[in-house]
């Protein structure tokens, strides 16, 4: 499975001007390896298809991370995502989280 990465225009400008900026930039522009096996349920970007799988693309890390760490450990129940989480070292959670956040999602009102 390929996973689609988001279209970062603008992004190499940091690159000569803070290399510690354009490492960030870099690990967050890459899917970590990881999201792989989220792709099926929550889509390549993160936005999912199918009607009880939420959305993760563009929703704070903070919280994205706060209900991985959850579902790890089972303050969140959920039977599948439990056993997604379980073997998520606290790193995996923060990049996962980082870069679903990092997707720009757009929304226009209802018409
Ligand atoms: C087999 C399908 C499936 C896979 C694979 C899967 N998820 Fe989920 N995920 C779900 C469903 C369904 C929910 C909704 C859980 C609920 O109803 O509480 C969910 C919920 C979540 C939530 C909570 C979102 C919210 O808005 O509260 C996060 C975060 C999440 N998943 C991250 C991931 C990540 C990261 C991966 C890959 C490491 C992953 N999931 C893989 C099905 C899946």
């Amino acid at each position: 499975m390929t996973v689609a990465r988001p279209h970062r225009p603008g992004r190499a400008a940091g690159v000569f001007v803070a290399g510690a900026v354009w490492a960030a930039a870099a690990a967050a522009a890459e899917p970590p390896a990881a999201a792989r096996a989220c792709a099926v349920c929550h889509g390549p970007l993160g936005l999912a298809t199918a009607p009880e799988t939420p959305h993760l693309a563009g929703q704070p890390a903070n919280y994205l991370a706060a209900q991985l760490r959850a579902f790890r450990s089972g303050a969140r129940r959920h039977e599948v995502m439990a056993v997604i989480a379980r073997p998520l070292g606290d790193d995996d959670i923060q990049r996962l989280a980082d870069w679903y956040a990092s997707v720009r999602v757009e929304a226009s009102a209802p018409p």
